[in-house]
């Protein structure tokens, strides 16, 4: 699959995240406090919740329903009780939109 419009730069706040579902993958795109663009798996590891549902804070996204917050650079979990990642995306941003291959994920090491 290549990459796909997600949505609109301007349709994101800072802070805050919007849920898109790509190609059947759901993903929380997020834009930070300082205003970069991230893009995760919208499915928290611990149950399933849409972490776009969540809080954003500085560059992590908190599930609402347990607290566990995930690193929106590296998709892994920073608290309990989540302990497995969620997958972290390329973002491109062409013009006005947001474009993301929901097959290709960032080598996280
Ligand atoms: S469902 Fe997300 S932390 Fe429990």
């Amino acid at each position: 699959m290549s990459r796909e419009r997600a949505c609109s730069v301007a349709e994101l706040e800072p802070d805050t995240a919007k849920r898109v579902v790509l190609g059947g993958v759901p993903i929380a795109v997020v834009k930070d406090s300082a205003g970069a663009i991230h893009a995760i798996g919208d499915t928290c590891t611990h149950g399933d919740i849409s972490l776009s549902e969540g809080f954003v804070e500085d560059d992590t996204l908190e599930c609402w329903a347990h607290g566990s917050q995930f690193s929106l650079l590296s998709g892994k979990p920073l608290s309990l009780p989540a302990y497995e990642p969620v997958p972290v995306f390329v973002v491109e941003i062409d013009g006005d939109d947001v474009y993301i291959d929901p097959d290709v994920k960032k080598d996280i090491a």
